[in-house]
């Protein structure tokens, strides 16, 4: 029978000792079998009184969170909104039945009535998260909170400060924390079934037209309106390395920069939009007419027209008038295109990273190097293998029975995921039954902050 590490450490009476674990027998230490079998516990939790919400921000991420409260609504009610775009605001209300008298134009008008729920969603942009944090927390709301927490350090510490003074909820929306995938990785690591960790290889592939919507032309282009790169986009890759590790992080070193979204490599005949009769339209990868209107891929961030046969001028008309259309060589983006980070860890586990603009598939890759075994993942399975015995055992995640729907809330399901957890915390004042509490998710952003302190000074950074 296979005998779990931390069950054999605790019959010598040890509640945890990785330092003892190299005095064990070999043929006992932990196998990843009963891990992997194990079925995922995913149920619903339903909270004794439906937990009430206002959502802050009703774009993409306020529709995901707001999916969970259509799906679940005994376990959350959307009771109130705060959304400058009439079109979102309008939609959003009738989609959650939202009464008049709670529906804001800007999330500042929320706080100047009295408290009317549980709970506050922000899903704001990025520099709009400290205010309405800050201002939920004052007012007495437990926070779903969009990550990054803030663009700022001593923001971050500041809204950190005030739940603990004000012990309200705040949970961070560190989604892979709870996307079965990282769970059941992490917990393979925990148990010693790869004997002890050494070091950890990560890669977030983008994917090149993801980079070009999102960070070339789209929200987060520009690093001073609204984060650098390392934590808009790879927030959850230190804190998902830091989760995994779980220790805290020692040294950071960090670099990076922008290779090809520039105006020198503007290919000849390419003009400002690609609507402009471009001569290379179509060849080129980054065609915004092949993207948003030949091939209808990214259109969510567009307030399309209900009626389909009306969508394709509606697009062809945000082409004409917003970043989109316009050719990726000459915006004005300052993310970089690639950007690598080494980290060390207390103890000298350490692990490398790679943000990666330009690959042609997307989903994290993960290489977890143990003593006595390693651990070979995409995000959707992952390999372990046993070098005391030369065999390996996977885990699928698309073999895993979906539960209403979870899977397909985004973030190999962690969104959702997270979501309930949320719920439980506050119907049972236990911040304990999340991961990603303010607490918990505080340290990986500093990582993004002192990685950019050393990609731009050229020095190791200590934490
Ligand atoms: N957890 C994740 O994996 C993840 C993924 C994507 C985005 N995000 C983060 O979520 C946040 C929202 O991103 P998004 O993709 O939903 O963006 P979005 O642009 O789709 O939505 C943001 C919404 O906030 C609204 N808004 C602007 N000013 C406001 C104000 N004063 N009061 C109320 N609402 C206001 C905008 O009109 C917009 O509808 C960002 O901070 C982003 O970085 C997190």
């Amino acid at each position: 029978m296979p005998i779990s590490r931390r069950s054999l450490l605790k019959s010598f009476g040890v509640a945890s000792g990785a330092a003892l674990l190299a005095d064990f027998p070999l043929d006992v230490l932990a196998t990843a079998r009963p891990i992997l079998e194990e079925a995922y516990p995913f149920s619903p939790y339903q909270p004794k009184k439906t937990i009430t919400a206002i959502t802050l921000g009703a774009g993409s991420r306020g529709n995901v969170y707001g999916g969970y409260a259509l799906q679940f609504p005994n376990a959350l009610d959307i009771v109130g909104v705060a959304e400058p775009n009439p079109v979102r605001n309008e939609r959003y209300s009738k989609k959650h039945q939202i009464d008049n008298k709670n529906r804001f134009n800007t999330w500042e008008d929320v706080f100047k009535v009295p408290k009317f729920a549980d709970a506050v969603i922000i899903t704001t942009p990025d520099r709009l998260h400290y205010g309405p944090c800050m201002a939920a927390l004052k007012a007495g709301y437990d926070v779903l909170l969009e990550k990054p927490i803030s663009p700022s350090q001593k923001e971050c510490e500041d809204i950190l400060a005030l739940s603990k003074k004000t012990g309200r909820i705040v949970a961070v929306c560190h989604v892979l924390r709870y996307a079965p995938y990282f769970v059941k990785l992490r917990k393979v690591i925990q148990s010693g079934a790869i004997g002890e960790l050494v070091s950890i290889q990560h890669l977030e592939p983008i994917g090149h037209v993801h980079m070009s919507h999102s960070y070339v032309r789209g929200n987060w282009h520009n690093r001073h309106e609204t984060t650098p790169i390392i934590l808009a986009k790879s927030c959850h890759d230190l804190d998902i390395l830091r989760w995994m590790v779980d220790k805290p992080c020692t040294k950071v070193v960090a670099m990076g920069g922008i290779k090809w979204f520039k105006k020198e490599n503007a290919p000849a005949g390419s003009t400002a939009r690609c609507s402009d009769g471009c001569a290379v339209e179509g060849s080129c990868p980054y065609s915004a007419l092949k993207i948003y209107h030949r091939n209808r891929s990214w259109t969510h961030v567009f307030d399309l027209p209900e009626d389909r046969e009306k969508q394709g001028e509606a697009i062809l008309e945000y082409l004409k008038t917003t970043n989109y259309g316009r050719c990726v060589y000459r915006m004005e983006n300052n993310q970089e295109d690639h950007y690598i980070c080494n980290l060390e860890f207390e103890g000298g586990v350490t692990a490398n990273f790679s943000m990666e603009a330009f690959t042609s598939y997307e989903g994290r890759r993960t290489r977890v190097m143990g003593s006595m075994g390693d651990i070979v993942g995409d995000m959707n399975t992952f390999t372990v293998t046993d070098f005391r015995t030369g065999k390996s055992e996977e885990f699928d995640h698309s073999k895993i029975e979906d539960v209403e729907n979870y899977k397909n809330s985004g973030h190999g399901g962690g969104d959702w995921l997270l979501v309930n957890d949320w719920i439980a915390a506050i119907s049972e004042r236990n911040p304990a039954l999340l991961t990603s509490t303010i607490d918990a998710s505080i340290e990986s952003h500093i990582m993004g902050f002192k990685a950019e302190k050393s990609r731009t000074s050229g020095k190791v950074e200590r934490l």
